[in-house]
């Protein structure tokens, strides 16, 4: 979800929904905002996309220079009018982002005393848990402050009270919560694109703290309620809405982008002229470390899979690797020397969070890989190495995808130095696959007329399944995450070989087998699975490069036809035909394709 606030001097409502615009990358399945008209609380609320509060204050306008807003991803209680935010009494109204654990227990400690439910959401309880106190006495601060050690969980807070016309409070416990300086202004914003229209100045809340806001100043408390300051600082984000230029879908545009940006990245980490890597300083050795441990969520976490292999086949480096929502409580015993890498675009996915943390306290370097620089994430690593993706708008993550993987190459192949298991040699044919990658992409994007005719038989299916080894079984993952994504069809990816260990029994001549084969050294392997699933007259599309293409000596329903290339860098190209598929297929199934049913681009909640 993402939160907005302003207390300023001028009128807010159209503000606060040009700022949730830029939040709706958090949530879409409701939004609202609340302002004081004449000193009281009013709010409008719709279902659905921002579009739909526009049409309501359309019809029903609301006034006031102070104001809370919200766009929502359902936790508790359905996408619906009711349950979006903001919550309100006739003293307070709430916005949050987050899950408040024992919501329960304090709902049921509420309803005791008299209070009335109007939402399913944990949400609500916070309203009345401060209506509270409110009612026996205490002023709002005071209310807040007895309120906040009450709630478990992670969230951020941005309240709004009754005839305070210069008070915003705002609490961040786990999920990110800014404070904005304006001119005889102050903000409250989930992050910096959500403030940027406002003020370029803005300090991030510590874990616990919370904050008072007026027109003209912000007072921060820890969570032990003494006078904190945190540091001012100037976002580089800019005022800019990020736009679709001349494409139909963000989705569309970033895919584009990718031998740009993905040449911008590994230009960061490589030194082209001399072909070897050059990491900015690292505080640990990699040849002293004893372990890797990967964590991270959905497309991030397959990146982290594809380097898995890079690790240890390049740098002879044990890596292990799990989904950040199993690692952070799955009690791993971490080596003494270890590194742990967390790897996320948004850099404030909750789970990745935890990650990080758990693997401070068990005392391991931590390096994290993030395509936002002022997230959470980046600023509690000890190393970042940003992925220069520029801002990914589309919920289905691509471009993110390939400079995470670019950075990740670039970081296994320093590590495979650094360890001496490769030799300068070794090391500048590396460095040269990879200085290939922006031009291999672009020869691959231009397979998008064949995908987008594909993708017509592909809008028919029910299910679909991704086949691959090695480094392109992450990508036959990634394949079926982002087909179902954003087609809504029901799609597996399995590594090639256990084909034969049950999904072999779904083959029919109706679901498209998709087989993702670069000529490498499991070629004539995965060549094999493909001719189990031929032998029980599956439908075939194969995936591969130029040799590849002469080496296969089945028919089958589709070939996509890569040029060869290096195997360290197969995973970067071949992602693109396997977003392009997803891609078309949505496009003709008409869903939507940027902000697909359900989903957010950024997930703060566990
Ligand atoms: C959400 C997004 C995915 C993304 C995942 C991890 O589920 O819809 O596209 O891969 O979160 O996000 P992160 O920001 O940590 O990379």
């Amino acid at each position: 979800c993402g939160i907005i606030g302003i207390v300023g001097t001028a009128p807010v409502a159209d503000r606060l929904v040009e700022s949730l615009k830029r939040l709706e990358y958090r949530g879409y399945d409701s939004a609202g905002i609340a302002t004081l008209e004449k000193g009281h609380l009013s709010r409008r609320r719709a279902e659905g996309k921002l579009r739909n509060l526009d049409a309501v204050l359309r019809e029903a306008p609301l006034e006031g220079h102070i104001g809370i807003g919200h766009t929502r991803w359902a936790t508790h209680g359905r996408p619906s009018v009711a349950n979006a935010h903001p919550h309100a009494t006739t003293e307070v109204a709430v916005v949050h982002n987050g899950i408040i654990e024992n919501f329960r227990e304090l709902r049921d400690e509420l309803l005791e005393s008299g209070a009335n439910f109007e939402s399913e959401t944990d949400t609500e309880v916070v309203a009345h848990l401060v209506t509270r106190e409110l009612r026996g006495g205490r002023g709002p601060v005071d209310a807040v402050a007895a309120a906040l050690p009450r709630l478990q969980g992670a969230f951020a807070l941005a309240f709004l009270f009754d005839g305070e016309e210069n008070l915003l409070i705002g609490a961040r416990k786990g999920s990110p919560l800014a404070i904005g300086y304006g001119n005889g202004e102050m903000y409250l914003g989930s992050d910096a694109i959500a403030l940027a229209p406002f003020t370029d100045t803005i300090s991030y809340l510590d874990d616990g703290d919370w904050a008072v806001l007026s027109t003209a100043s912000a007072e921060i408390r820890n969570s032990a309620n003494a006078r904190v300051t945190r540091a001012v600082q100037k976002t580089t984000t800019g005022s800019f809405l990020v736009e679709k230029g001349n494409f139909r879908h963000f989705m569309a545009k970033e895919m584009h982008e990718q031998p740009e940006v993905v040449a911008h990245t590994l230009a960061h980490y490589l030194d082209m002229a001399n072909e070897t890597v050059q990491l900015p300083e690292l505080p640990f050795d990699f040849a002293r470390l004893e372990r890797v441990s990967i964590a991270a969520c959905g497309t991030a976490y397959y990146a982290g899979l594809v380097a898995k292999y890079w690790f240890e086949r390049f740098a002879r480096l044990p890596v292990e690797i799990d989904v950040a929502s199993e690692f952070r409580y799955r009690e791993a015993p971490l080596p003494a020397n270890g590194l742990s890498i967390v790897i996320s675009q948004s850099g404030e996915t909750a789970d990745t969070l935890a990650s990080l943390r758990y693997a401070r306290q068990e005392g391991q370097h931590l390096l994290a890989v993030v395509n936002v620089p002022t997230s959470t994430i980046a600023r509690e690593a000890d190393v970042v190495l940003p992925t220069l993706a520029g801002p990914e708008i589309g919920v289905a993550s691509t471009k993110a995808f390939t400079c995470q993987l670019a950075t990740l190459a670039a970081l296994a192949v320093a590590a495979g130095r650094a360890r001496g298991a490769l030799s300068t040699e070794e090391e500048r044919s590396l460095v040269h696959a990879l200085v290939e990658v922006p031009r291999l992409m672009n020869e691959a994007l231009s397979l998008g007329g064949d995908i987008e005719h594909l993708a017509r038989s592909f809008a028919k299916t029910q299910d679909v399944l991704y086949l691959g080894r090695g480094t392109s079984f992450p990508l036959a993952l990634e394949g079926a995450l982002k087909l179902k994504e954003i087609s809504y069809i029901h799609a597996e990816g399995y590594a090639a070989g256990e084909l034969k260990h049950g999904p072999i029994a779904l083959i029919d001549e109706k679901m498209p087998v998709v087989v993702i084969a670069p000529h490498d050294a499991v070629f004539e392997k995965t060549m094999s699975n493909m001719q189990e699933v031929a032998a029980r007259g599956g439908r075939i599309i194969l995936l591969t490069d130029t040799s590849g293409a002469q080496k296969a000596s089945l028919e089958t329903e589709a070939t996509l036809v890569l040029p060869d290339m290096h195997p360290l860098v197969a995973p970067l190209v071949y992602a693109i035909p396997i977003q392009l598929l997803a891609y078309h297929t949505a496009v003709v199934m008409g869903t939507d394709v940027d902000q697909p049913r359900n989903l957010a681009k950024s997930v703060t909640v566990e």
